[in-house]
C-alpha cells in the first residue's frame, strides 16, 4: 500500500472542505487525492452534500483501516472516556444505550481472553496495547425511567427476556459501530474481532449472565504492516434501491 495512509489526527490531506452548510460538490479534480487507493471512483469523491470536512471524512472512513498490528503506545482511560463521551450521542431505540465497554487491563484478564479467541486472533489480542470487550446489557430496561423519562411505561415494553436480549444486542451493535468510528476520531485504529468463543467469554467475564459479549476490539496506533490491501466495497447501485 502507499505510504499515504494516515491514522493520526489531522494526518489526512488538506483537501477542500465540503461546506459546513452541505452546499455544493467539491469540484476540483486535482483534489481527488487517492480515489483508487480508497477503492472509490473519482465521482464518489465528489459527492455533494456531505457536511463534514474532507480531512475528517478521510480520518473516519476513507483512510481509516482495520489494524492488525499496533505500536506499544498505551491507550489511556481518558482516551476511551473521550471516545465514549463523543459517541454516546449516537441514537438507540428508546434511548436504551445497552452497550457496555470492558477494558481488559490486567495481565490475568488478558490471558483469559486470549484463551477464548481464535488462533488467528490470539497474537493480536496478546500484543495490542488495549483490548476491550464490547457487550450488550440485557438489563438495560432498568435505566429506562432515567434515560426515557417522558414515557414511564417504556420499561414494560421489554418485559419478555428474549425480546429484551434481542433489543439489547441490536442496539449494542449499533453503538459498536459508533464506537469504532469514535476510535478513529481519536486518531487511533481499531481491530474488531468476532472470532472468539462468545459463550466462553460470557462465562469467564460475565458470570451473572446479564452482559452478553458482542465483539472484542484491539485499540492503538497502527504498527508495522498493520493491514493488507483495501478490500473492495459494494457500489451504491448494488446497495441502494428506491421503491
Ligand atoms: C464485526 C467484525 C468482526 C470482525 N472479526 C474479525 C476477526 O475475527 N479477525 C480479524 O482478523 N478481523 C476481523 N474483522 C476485521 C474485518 O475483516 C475488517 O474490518 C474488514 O475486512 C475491513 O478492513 P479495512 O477496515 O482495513 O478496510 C472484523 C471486523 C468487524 C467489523
Amino acid at each position: 500500500m502507499s505510504g499515504r495512509e494516515a491514522h493520526g489526527a489531522g494526518a489526512g490531506p488538506t483537501g477542500p472542505e465540503v461546506g459546513a452548510t452541505g452546499a455544493g460538490p467539491v469540484a476540483d479534480p486535482a483534489d481527488v487525492f487517492d480515489a483508487f487507493d480508497a477503492g472509490l471512483s473519482p465521482d464518489a469523491q465528489h459527492v455533494a452534500g456531505l457536511g463534514l470536512a474532507a480531512d475528517a471524512q478521510d480520518l473516519l472512513f476513507r483512510r481509516a483501516r482495520t489494524a492488525n498490528t499496533f505500536t506499544p503506545e498505551p491507550v489511556t482511560d481518558d482516551q476511551i472516556r473521550a471516545i465514549y463521551d463523543l459517541v454516546r450521542f449516537g441514537p438507540t431505540g428508546a434511548n436504551a444505550q445497552p452497550l457496555r465497554i470492558v477494558l481488559v487491563r490486567s495481565p490475568e484478564a488478558r490471558a483469559r481472553l486470549v484463551a477464548r479467541v481464535s488462533a488467528n486472533n490470539a497474537p493480536k489480542v496478546t500484543d495490542a496495547p488495549l483490548v476491550v470487550i464490547l457487550a450488550a446489557d440485557t438489563g438495560f430496561h432498568e435505566t429506562l425511567p432515567r434515560v426515557f423519562p417522558h414515557n414511564p411505561g417504556a420499561r414494560d415494553w421489554y418485559a419478555d427476556p428474549a425480546f429484551r436480549e434481542s433489543q439489547a444486542r441490536f442496539n449494542a451493535a449499533i453503538q459498536i459501530g459508533y464506537f469504532l468510528v469514535g476510535i478513529r476520531a481519536a486518531g487511533l485504529s481499531a481491530g474488531p474481532m468476532g472470532g472468539f468463543d462468545a459463550p466462553g467469554v460470557d462465562k469467564d467475564f460475565f458470570p451473572d449472565g446479564r452482559l452478553r459479549s458482542q465483539l472484542v476490539v484491539n485499540i492503538g496506533r497502527p504498527g508495522p504492516d498493520a493491514w493488507q490491501d483495501r478490500l473492495p466495497r459494494l457500489d451504491a447501485d448494488e446497495v441502494i434501491s428506491t421503491v
